[in-house]
């Protein structure tokens, strides 16, 4: 609707990927950004091709591995590490991390898809740890009485990824054109490492306001694979903060003078903030969402060329039973949040199906029930915007598409035909 194949689509918050197997299931190139690392590695293989001989190939090794002597003794940083997981869990999960770096040795799209698997045993419902539903709940005590069957486990979700893979496959061979090459792009959708007006689409979905801990939800996975994602379990707890729609260090910034949050210029926003007087601690936190998003706003017309599109999918919520229209909000600060770039174009509703959520609900605790998701259309205006600034992130990637046959200066050039040439280089690297 809003792009043509060999378009760039970009997903500010891609959390597991969706965005990005879309888009290059319809010929379109899947770029994401994720502030947390575990989403970023779960769209990124989510996303790419492996051939499902690969993973086969993978699972045998990983099997023959298993019953050979392997070091088991490799344990993460976790607080209570001992309460959380049986020893012979954790046993287990140290030597299948051994086993996955024997049987992949090289750090590629093969290996990252075991890592994938292997976290996907602990972020679940019924996760090796002893709780339950670490998906979408705190951390509930929930022991197993008997041997979970990590290595057994692990294999059949192995070889489950390799069906998986041989049917986006087949998905894949029937997209239009040039198959789209999947990318993660960057952290904070708050500052994206992407040049200026480079991309067609954006397309996202964010975090409900005061929802989701994902940092919570992928803890327990994040400190088995620390090192694999290049971080620390103290650091990951640090950055939590900084995920957009926690609740984490709400008062933060409050003093005696400044109890309740500045007002913030948009009146809409502000006579939420207002009603949550009574509960300064949610007062902070619905302004310090409205004030990201912001930044997000201004972020994605910055990435977006002229012309292109913004369009993200949200829900309202409900915060002490106060009715958050988050969509509403959204229209009345977007245009202001982007000086102007973005206009809003449409508003389109849906209704969610009470078997489609993800979210577990309580009416009586929440207030009344959410049923209908808004997705937002903004168009970014066609001037061109002021001249980039010279440290801006961009400019890494630039320098990425100019080496790939692209470049972003002379943009037009790289429309079909000129664009195609970069694309089937990525492309023909991934599909070995
Ligand atoms: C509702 S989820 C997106 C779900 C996604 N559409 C999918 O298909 O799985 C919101 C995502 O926003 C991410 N997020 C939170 N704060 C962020 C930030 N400052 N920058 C980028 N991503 C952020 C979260 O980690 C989470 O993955």
């Amino acid at each position: 609707m809003f792009t043509d194949p060999g378009d760039y689509v970009l997903d500010v918050m891609c959390g597991s990927g969706t965005t990005l197997v879309e888009a290059v299931l319809t010929g379109r190139h899947g770029w994401g950004a994720d502030i947390d690392p575990l989403a970023r590695l779960l769209a990124e293989v989510k996303a790419t091709f492996v051939a499902p001989a690969a993973v086969e190939a993978l699972a045998a090794a990983v099997e023959r591995t298993l019953t050979g002597d392997l070091d088991d003794t490799w344990r993460p940083s976790l607080p209570n590490l001992e309460r959380w997981f049986r020893a012979d869990v954790r046993r287990d999960l140290a030597r299948l991390r051994a086993a996955i770096m024997a049987g992949a040795p090289e750090d590629g799209p093969v290996r990252r898809l075991a890592w994938v698997v292997f976290s996907s045993l602990i972020v679940a419902r019924t996760s090796v740890a002893n709780a339950c539903d670490l998906v979408h709940s705190r951390h509930h005590y929930r022991p197993w009485m008997e041997d979970p069957d990590t290595p057994g486990r692990y294999l059949r979700a192995l070889r489950r990824a390799g069906r998986l893979m041989a049917d986006f496959g087949e998905r894949l061979a029937m997209a239009p054109g040039a198959p789209g090459v999947p990318r993660l792009v960057g952290d904070d959708a708050q500052a994206l490492s992407v040049a200026t007006g480079y991309v067609d689409l954006v397309f996202f979905s964010p975090p409900y306001v005061s929802a989701l801990d994902y940092p919570r939800a992928h803890m327990f996975a994040v400190a088995w694979l620390a090192d694999v994602l290049g971080t620390t379990t103290p650091a990951y707890q640090e950055r939590a903060r900084g995920y957009i729609g926690t609740d984490r260090a709400a008062l933060a910034r409050a003093t005696r003078q400044q109890p309740l949050p500045p007002p913030s210029g948009v009146e809409e926003v502000d006579a939420v903030v207002d009603e949550l007087a009574h509960a300064p601690a949610k007062a902070w936190v619905v302004a310090r969402y409205f004030a990201d998003m912001a930044a997000v706003f201004a972020e994605c017309a910055r990435v977006v060329r002229p012309g292109g599109h913004v369009v993200l999918v949200v829900c309202p919520s409900n915060i002490r039973r106060i009715r958050v229209d988050t969509h509403s909000l959204f229209v009345a600060m977007a245009p202001a949040a982007s000086k102007g770039r973005l206009v809003v174009e449409d508003t389109y509703e849906r209704t969610i199906h009470d078997h489609r959520r993800v979210m577990p609900y309580l009416e009586s605790a929440f207030g009344e029930r959410m049923r209908t998701e808004y997705v937002l259309v903004l168009r970014r205006g066609p001037d061109e915007p002021s001249a980039q600034p010279a440290s801006c992130p961009g400019e890494r990637l630039s320098v990425d598409h100019a080496e790939l046959g692209g470049g972003r200066v002379d943009r037009d050039q790289q429309r079909p035909g000129h664009r195609g040439e970069a694309h089937d280089r990525l492309a023909g690297g991934q599909a070995g």
